[in-house]
């Protein structure tokens, strides 16, 4: 189990990674918040996998907590929701002394995040990620939320959280189409900050060099340390720096949003998205056509996808792309790629680029 600390402009905190972490949670735990109480937050999934080993070993610590459980799934992540849970932490006697524990997948990191964002004004939230996706981005980065009727994450607080701990072992009940989506974000970070570890996973080229937590825990640490550099300078996603961690999303965001948040998981959409961002920079940022044939077969190579599935309405997507609030002033900002390993936010992309490359896909 390795220790190490990101510090991210206002916070710093400390990460707790590697096979059996969680076994060394509440000793850890117990360092930031002393013997006291908290909510343990978690999904009808994971809470049964986890959450009692977790809560013993905690209370062996002298710390005490209520678990909270969730219906599994986007659905639960409402204003409603977050509401439902603070009652609970209000009726446990939690103050603003205590402190929130999100044991889950993106869904609940957003979700427990947030709760701790507004209870009593903000109380400590520490991250125990249990999908990859979780593990290499959304406990990352201190954005937390809930959905509305209008849309996905419009509601949020930047709230860091004071520890995270990632365990791979947590990974082996993950399911495989679960595991694989979050590999579409590692391959993200590697085309826009790490030519070396796009390298490497390209040496490796298929999921099951992965699939062991060995071999898994370094490629996380080194994913945490990418999206913490990246959001380091730029906290409050201002500069545009933070917006690379967007490449291949605004399209992916479009391939979603068409099939109703059904038909694509996040990270088989942001693939496809990739393959098309990769496409319009060979146009307008100079990557090479083998660059981006080569970003596509990394992506083939993973099982993710990088082409539409027949029967797919394209026109959809480009209304869906058309229709992000990015796009509402007329001017086109995009994340390109102009070689491997690094990426910067265009406005020589046209409307017409992505209109193409939908086509193309
Ligand atoms: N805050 C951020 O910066 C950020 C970044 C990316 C994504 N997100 C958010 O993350 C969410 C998606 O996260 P996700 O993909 O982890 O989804 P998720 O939390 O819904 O988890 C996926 C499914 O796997 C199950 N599960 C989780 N861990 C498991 C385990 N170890 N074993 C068995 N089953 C397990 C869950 O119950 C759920 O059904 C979205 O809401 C998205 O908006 C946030
Ligand atoms: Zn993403």
């Amino acid at each position: 189990v390795r220790q190490f600390k990101i510090s991210s402009g206002t916070s710093s905190y400390e990460v707790l990674i590697g096979p059996g972490s969680l076994g060394e949670a509440s000793s850890a735990v117990r360092k930031i918040v002393g013997q006291g109480v908290g909510a343990l937050i978690s999904d009808s999934s994971v809470a049964p996998l986890f959450a009692e080993r977790l809560q013993q070993n905690l209370s062996r610590q002298g710390i005490r907590t209520t678990l909270i459980t969730v219906p599994a799934g986007e659905s639960a992540k409402t204003l409603e929701r977050a509401g439902l849970i603070c009652d609970e932490m209000i009726q446990a006697g939690l103050d603003r002394h205590s402190f929130v524990i999100g044991l889950g997948g993106g869904v609940i990191g957003d979700l427990s995040g947030f709760a701790a964002a507004i209870y009593q004004r903000g109380i400590r939230h520490i991250q125990i990620p249990t999908t990859l996706l979780a593990m290499v981005d959304s406990s990352i980065g201190g954005k937390t939320g809930v959905n509305t009727a209008a849309g996905k994450n419009l509601l949020g607080a930047v709230h860091h959280p004071s520890l995270v701990i990632a365990d791979p072992e947590l990974l082996t009940s993950l399911p495989r189409r679960e595991f694989k989506q979050g590999f579409a974000e590692i391959i993200k970070h590697a085309i826009i900050a790490d030519a070396e570890m796009f390298e490497k996973l390209a040496q490796a080229s298929s999921l099951r060099s992965f699939e062991g937590t060995e071999a898994l825990a370094p490629l996380i640490q080194r994913n945490i340390e990418i999206k913490a550099g990246i959001i380091a300078n730029d906290e409050e996603d201002r500069s545009g720096k933070r917006a690379i961690l967007n490449f291949g999303h605004t399209i992916g965001h479009g391939i979603e949003r068409a099939g109703n948040y059904r038909d694509f998981f996040h990270g088989e959409a942001i693939a496809l998205g990739m393959v098309a961002a990769a496409r319009i920079s060979t146009k307008r940022a100079g990557l090479t056509n083998g660059e981006a044939e080569t970003i596509e077969q990394l992506l083939g190579s993973f099982s993710l996808p990088t082409k539409l599935p027949a029967g797919i309405n394209r026109q959809k997507i480009v209304d869906a792309v058309m229709a992000d609030k990015k796009f509402e002033r007329g001017q086109v900002r995009f994340v390109v790629t102009p070689k491997i390993g690094s990426a910067y936010l265009s406005s020589d992309v046209t409307l017409e680029d992505i209109e193409d490359a939908i086509a193309q896909l």
